[in-house]
């Protein structure tokens, strides 16, 4: 088959994922040229240390500390914006898409920052933005929202976004592993981001879930509209009280849509699932995300949610796209951006509208009267107790209440916790955990 066109990549960033996407593209180029009908050249790379040693070898000629001349290179059709954080990135990628370049990007917070002015840029300059490993790392889930699901209103979105969370919650209920020792193995694993803290306080989720806001809503919610919990607060005692309430711990993503009221939230909340919820099966780096459509109904995607290779799969998926696109006029783009019918924009659901259980772990001094102090406290807020479970705790005369409640609301809830950390018997900030109720 003779090759019509030739696509030269400038790849910016060269580190977990910039290699991965190098290492595998090479390997898979022969296959990929005769399929896209395109010769695909790998021409440059940019990084911030020419001097770091690296898994994947590069000529040096290829290699360069400046991305922005990549982006800017006319030679160069594809770029992949590939370092993370939302500097420089941005600059970079809003330089390429200027130049009618397509851009592929697995760079969540920039998009979930700068979203609104990304694919504005695009529009306006003839560019692409293609962003398929920015969620979920090598599930295909941004094309199944985007052009499996096209006929679909999504009433409910929830999952696991985060690798590293859901891998550090994992060896924490499987070997009772130290929470610092697991985040060190999912940092030399490359699943963490550059700053963790970003996975391990719910940032991360957040990114993506404003991202799958945006595709299943048309909506940009950004985190400070959102409610965003991490993991740095859960302890093996919680597993242990979870798991004989009948549950596992999550850190999941929820987005919800009344479309009677019009109301949409979005929440980042470590959660209690069944243990027959499938989600609650899934371990280590995995991410899954059950998506209900209207029509569809609900379906589920289970995959590697970060690492090299995971997230290489998926940019090169998106590498694929922009080369049909260049190539032959054809690719995801077609199916635009999304937009909501006009006056169909939804609003973002106060508090008081958000309902659901709770579980609350308090460390109380072990004295008499205190439940029913707490108890009265829940009761003040008409947050009613569902069940309750002692255990000694590790000082000397406390010990760890552990309460579930009935149906209540955000404000309330929340109002409860204020309350019961006031409390002279209550010996540390109360813990909240959400109950999935999800209903598969
Ligand atoms: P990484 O290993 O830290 O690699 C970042 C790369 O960007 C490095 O090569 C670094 O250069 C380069 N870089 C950073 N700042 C630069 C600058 N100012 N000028 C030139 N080069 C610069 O990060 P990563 O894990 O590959 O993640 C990259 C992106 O993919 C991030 O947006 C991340 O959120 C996203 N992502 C990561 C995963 C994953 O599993 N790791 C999954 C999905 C999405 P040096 O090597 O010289 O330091
Ligand atoms: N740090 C992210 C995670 C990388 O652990 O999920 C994939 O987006």
């Amino acid at each position: 088959m003779s090759l019509t066109r030739t696509i030269q990549i400038g790849i910016c960033g060269f580190g977990t994922v910039g290699q991965g996407v190098w290492k595998h593209l090479e390997r898979a180029r022969p296959e990929l040229e005769a399929r896209l009908g395109a010769k695909l050249v790998l021409a440059r790379a940019a990084v911030r240390d020419l001097r770091k040693k690296r898994d994947v070898k590069i000529p040096a000629a290829k290699l360069t500390a400046d991305p922005l001349a990549i982006a800017t290179d006319p030679k160069i059709d594809i770029v992949c914006e590939l370092m993370g954080g939302t500097g420089l990135a941005r600059q970079v990628t809003l330089a390429a898409l200027s130049a009618g370049k397509i851009v592929v990007s697995a760079n969540k917070a920039l998009i979930c920052a700068h979203g609104a002015e990304i694919f504005a840029t695009a529009r306006k300059h003839g560019g692409h933005f293609f962003f398929e490993a920015s969620v979920a790392g090598g599930i295909p889930l941004i094309k199944a929202l985007r052009e499996g699901l096209v006929a679909n209103r999504f009433p409910l979105i929830y999952g696991i976004l985060n690798g590293t969370c859901n891998y550090i919650l994992t060896q924490m209920e499987e070997r009772n592993a130290p929470y610092a020792e697991v985040l060190a193995a999912a940092k030399s694993l490359g699943y963490a981001e550059a700053d963790e803290s970003l996975d391990v306080d719910g940032w991360d989720t957040a990114h993506k879930a404003s991202v799958l806001t945006w595709l299943a809503h048309g909506l940009w919610v950004k985190t400070d509209r959102m409610l965003v919990e991490g993991i740095s607060r859960i302890t093996p005692a919680d597993f242990k009280n979870a798991a004989t309430l009948g549950y596992g711990i999550k850190l999941l993503a929820v987005i919800t849509r009344d479309f009677a009221a019009n109301e949409l939230s979005v929440r980042i909340q470590p959660t209690l699932l069944p243990e027959g919820n499938v989600l609650a099966n899934v371990n280590g780096v995995f991410n899954a995300i059950s998506v209900t459509g209207d029509v569809v109904g609900t379906t589920l995607y289970i995959g590697r949610g970060a690492g090299q290779d995971a997230t290489a799969s998926a940019v090169i998926s998106d590498i694929a796209d922009a080369v049909a696109l260049l190539s032959h006029g054809k690719g995801a783009h077609h199916m635009g951006d999304v937009v909501p019918a006009a006056g169909t924009s939804p609003r973002l659901a106060p508090p008081e509208r958000i309902r659901g259980r709770y579980y609350v772990r308090l460390s109380v001094k072990d004295q008499p009267g205190v439940l029913a102090r707490v108890a009265s406290v829940m009761a003040r807020h008409h947050v009613s107790i569902a069940s309750v479970i002692q255990n000694p705790a590790e000082q000397d005369g406390a010990a760890s209440l552990v309460l579930t409640t009935h149906e209540s609301d955000e404000r309330a809830i929340r109002a409860t916790l204020k309350n019961l950390a006031r409390l002279p018997s209550v010996l540390e900030p109360p813990v909240l955990l959400r109950i999935g109720d999800f209903g598969n």
